[in-house]
């Protein structure tokens, strides 16, 4: 059971859905679209050609699978971005060095589904508003980032402690590295598990994550956090569960918090 549960978030994420519909779109261009081109005009397409319809036809499959529509562009960019800069001449350890980094940014993007997007202005403003007025109150950032949300809330709200938990190293190191410059006593960044932290200590729990932890994530807010509690998520929902409050910001993605009172 938990062997097809890791296959089902395997397969919901972003990255193999990327490369899924690249490999169908291949299959239908060089399987179809090459041999119809080919019987009608009599000659191969150019290369051009052959790289944009591989890119709209992996956009359009990707759509199918439940891509966000802005990886369209990334789809149509894709074929292209291979195929030249394979043809530039720049040394392995720089294509090393940029894949090093990758990984150290989006730590978390393969094996989760939680690849690095930062809060916005809007969303630390409406967070401020929504932390209890009480002295005392601990806020948590599930994978801060770079510690944007926290730093903002602390500052605004000294009466509170915020903690940013981050696992992925640049991210965790940059925003460890702005605490410090900060000088604020009232936040902590934290480069840690999220998973392996108990949220019972919590009054506020914030989470701007991706569709694939959120059942996972539902059930350790409700196992862990206690009573007259807030779980926040940004953007994602929990399937299944109705939130007791939606929020639509005024920014221009129109960012949806969701609210789970515990
Ligand atoms: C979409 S970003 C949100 C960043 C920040 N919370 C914000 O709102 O600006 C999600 C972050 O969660 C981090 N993350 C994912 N899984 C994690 C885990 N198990 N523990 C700690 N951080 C994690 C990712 O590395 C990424 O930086």
């Amino acid at each position: 059971m938990e062997q097809l549960s890791s296959a089902r978030s395997f397969l919901k994420m972003p990255v193999v859905k990327l490369f899924g519909s690249q490999f169908l779109a291949a299959v239908t261009l060089f399987l179809v679209i090459i041999p119809v081109y080919v019987s009608f005009e009599d000659t191969m397409p150019s290369l051009t050609v052959i790289f944009a319809i591989q890119g709209v036809v992996a956009a359009t499959i990707g759509v199918f699978f439940g891509l966000a529509k802005w990886w369209a562009g990334i789809q149509i960019a894709l074929p292209f971005a291979a195929f030249y800069s394979a043809n530039l001449e720049i040394p392995g350890f720089v294509w090393l060095l940029l894949f090093a980094l990758s990984v150290l940014v989006y730590w978390n993007s393969a094996r989760d589904g939680i690849p690095l997007y930062l809060s916005n202005s809007t969303t630390w403003s409406a967070l401020a508003q929504l932390l209890p007025e009480k002295e005392g109150i601990r806020f948590i950032d599930l994978g801060g980032g770079v510690g944007g949300t926290a730093l903002f809330l602390a500052r605004n709200r000294p009466d509170a402690h915020i903690l940013s938990m981050e696992s992925a190293p640049i991210p965790a190191m940059i925003s460890r590295l702005r605490w410090k410059w900060s000088g604020l006593s009232n936040v902590e960044m934290r480069s840690a598990d999220f998973w392996k932290e108990n949220l019972a200590a919590y009054q506020v729990v914030y989470a701007f994550l991706s569709p694939v932890p959120m059942n996972r994530l539902y059930e350790k807010v409700k196992a862990e956090m206690k009573p007259g509690s807030l779980f926040i998520s940004n953007s994602f929902d929990v399937e299944g569960i109705q939130a007791d409050e939606v929020l639509e910001l005024n920014d221009n993605r129109k960012t949806k918090l969701h609210l789970y009172r515990n």
